[in-house]
């Protein structure tokens, strides 16, 4: 039997994000305010992922002579990422597009569709964050080109929900476009595990801080280490092991806990409490 090398087999795995990035790998840097700046972002393509200028605060101006300095320092591709509250959203797509920044990163929020549809008419492909399944749904439906997951392991992030709670919830129903998966996640096998997880060339993984959060780690490590929680399901009696499966009686996937029409942010911490374990 012909053996296939383990380079072959990750190119396999994170191909859709290199296609989508142009980079010999498909990691993501997770763009830093006030640190992704020219140097960090220039070594980062120059080592073959995609560096992020992270703008933050910036203004247009400052922004353009990011841009122009990070370009003077790689030939290699490289994106920036917005602030979707930033005053001058606009303008600063305008600056990208000048600039012929191939990717924008919406973040910091959910990016109206006008803004979406400015950056991708100007040629940029979009990346939007996905804080729960439904709202992944919609950015792609608004234009979003790939998505980025990010749990609250992530540096600076304030969501309720893990990055493998949140990779079990979206992976498995988005196709259409790469997914990158952020938050916690520091070393090359969280990276390969995340890639294996569901439809090999779907996810890849973004680096970002690599500064992993010791008490989240700690309770990472709890819940999968052994069988998951069990969940009960809110509309029958029986209970499940793991939240995303069918239950048996009610036929349903999310059991009641995601399909609640509520806000966003009460969503997702009520799909964190149910997947806590009982106190025995
Ligand atoms: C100091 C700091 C600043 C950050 N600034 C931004 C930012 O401007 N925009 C953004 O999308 N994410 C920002 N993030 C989040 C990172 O891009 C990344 O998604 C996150 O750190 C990944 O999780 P990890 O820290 O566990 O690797 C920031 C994170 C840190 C630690």
């Amino acid at each position: 039997m012909d053996m296939i090398s383990p380079r072959k087999q990750l190119d396999t795995l994170w191909q859709r994000g290199r296609d989508f990035l142009g980079t010999e790998y498909a990691i993501l840097g997770g763009a830093m305010t006030w640190v992704s700046e020219r140097n960090l972002v220039s070594a980062l393509s120059n080592a073959g992922g995609f560096g992020v200028i992270a703008c933050g605060a910036m203004t247009p101006e400052l922004l353009d002579g990011e841009i122009v300095a990070t370009a003077a320092l790689t030939d290699k591709p490289f994106g920036v990422n917005l602030i979707t509250m930033h005053p001058q959203l606009d303008e600063l797509i305008d600056v990208c597009l000048s600039h012929n920044v191939g990717h924008i990163i919406l973040a910091g929020g959910l990016p109206g569709a006008p803004a979406i549809k400015r950056a991708k008419d100007g040629g940029a492909k979009v990346v939007c964050f996905a804080p729960t399944l439904s709202l992944a749904k919609r950015l792609i439906r608004q234009g979003a080109d790939a998505l980025v997951i990010e749990g609250a392991e992530a540096g600076g992030h304030i969501g309720p929900v893990a990055t493998s709670i949140l990779a079990q919830e979206i992976l498995p129903h988005i196709e259409d476009v790469p997914v990158f998966i952020a938050g916690g996640i520091g070393r090359g096998d969280a990276v390969l595990a995340y890639l294996e997880m569901e439809r090999p060339a779907v996810s890849s993984a973004r680096c970002s801080s690599a500064r992993p959060n010791p008490s989240r780690t700690r309770i990472s490590r709890r819940r999968s280490s052994g069988r998951p929680p069990a969940m009960p399901c809110r509309r029958s009696s029986s209970t499940r092991s793991f939240r995303l499966s069918r239950c048996a009686r009610c036929r349903t996937t999310r059991h009641g806990n995601f399909s609640r029409p509520s806000a966003r942010s009460s969503t997702r911490s009520v799909a964190a409490r149910s997947i806590r374990p009982k106190p025995s």
